[in-house]
């Protein structure tokens, strides 16, 4: 069976928003050699041209895969996986919250297309602000939990990798780090969580220097919109959410931290939050309760009540208050 040149032999990754984020994510799936991708966007030409592009690299990377760049929806019918950029992103002096009101009416027409076209497909997040858009993408398409998760937990605990491999001058493959909570400036860096090949961060970096590695953590995000000036990050962004993808394409089990819907799981219930999870062909297939020490779970908390304000002031712009 072909869909304008698409075969549903291989997988089938959307990839709606087709901007920088969106583009590279086109380009690491086919790369990867992870399926066939769709490239959707509202600005005519946008996704053409870029899937036109990455085509033609095709040849020389020597992938196979097939992208389609489209405005028509119609186009990610049967897909496998959507993976949501649409919207817009920061500029210098803005925070994810400033993002609210635009891309929360972007996000509701794009899982009502979602619900139409790709009613099986596992749904990844990353327009921001994420706690609030993933919870919206769930109301809207309805879909079970497993299959509504937002990407945020892997970014930030790659950033807080970089800079504590950066400062001991260490392979980044032997840093493990883990940073929970909301996707905002009040995430929560698990200190006691970071260890370089076994070995607690707290026994080679001092705690004060350790302060201002999580604080750069926290506004990694934002120190890139202040250099870019004209948009936010997205190679991170969009290895993250790629990670997400593979883990479930390939039924890994891998245990990444993600928002998910918490239904009681650390004492939170009814609100996306970043825990560790673990994904495998059945999308969301376990939260991973791990215990808090009180000081991060203090944080956690105030974490959360950011978390629950960004809904409620959603809510009251989509009049659902
Ligand atoms: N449907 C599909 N695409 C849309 C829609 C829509 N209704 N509205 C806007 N878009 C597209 C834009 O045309 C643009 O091409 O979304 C794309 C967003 O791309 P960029 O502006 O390059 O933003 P990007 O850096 O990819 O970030 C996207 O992810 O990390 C978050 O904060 C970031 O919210 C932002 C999002």
């Amino acid at each position: 069976m072909k869909e304008r040149g698409i075969t549903v032999a291989r997988k089938k990754i959307a990839l709606i928003g087709a901007g920088n984020i969106g583009g590279t994510m086109a380009h690491l799936c086919l790369l990867k050699g992870l399926g066939d991708v769709v490239l959707y966007d509202v600005i005519d030409g946008l996704p053409q041209g870029k899937a036109l592009d990455l085509l033609q690299s095709g040849p020389i990377e020597n992938f196979d895969g097939k992208c389609l760049g489209t405005t028509q929806y119609e186009d990610i019918a049967g897909a496998d996986v959507c993976i949501v950029t649409a919207g817009i992103a920061r500029k210098p002096g803005m925070s994810r919250d400033d993002l609210l009101g635009t891309n929360a009416k972007i996000l509701g027409q794009v899982g009502e297309g979602i619900k139409k076209y790709a009613p099986d497909s596992l749904v990844i997040v990353i327009t921001n602000p994420l706690d609030a858009m993933v919870t919206l993408m769930k109301r809207v398409t309805g879909f079970p939990k497993n299959r509504v998760v937002g990407q945020s937990g892997i970014l930030d605990s790659s950033r807080y990798r970089t800079f504590v491999a950066q400062e001991l001058n260490v392979s980044v493959s032997s840093v493990a780090a883990l940073v929970l909570g909301g996707h905002g400036d009040d995430m929560v860096p698990v200190r006691s969580s970071c260890l370089i090949s076994g070995v607690p961060v707290e026994k080679l970096i001092p705690a004060k220097r350790l302060d201002e590695i999580e604080a750069r953590v926290r506004n990694a995000g934002g120190e890139i919109v202040a250099l870019l000036k004209t948009g936010s990050a997205y190679y991170s962004p969009a290895s993250a959410a790629v990670r997400m993808a593979e883990a479930y394409l390939f039924d890994k089990k891998e245990i990444l931290p993600c928002a998910a819907l918490l239904e009681g799981e650390y004492g939170v219930n009814g609100y996306y939050f970043c825990v560790p999870v673990m994904i495998g062909a059945g999308g969301v297939e376990k939260i991973i309760d791990i215990h808090l020490s009180a000081t991060d779970k203090k944080a956690f908390d105030e974490s959360l009540n950011h978390v629950k304000d960004i809904v409620q002031s959603m809510d009251r712009i989509l009049g659902v208050a």
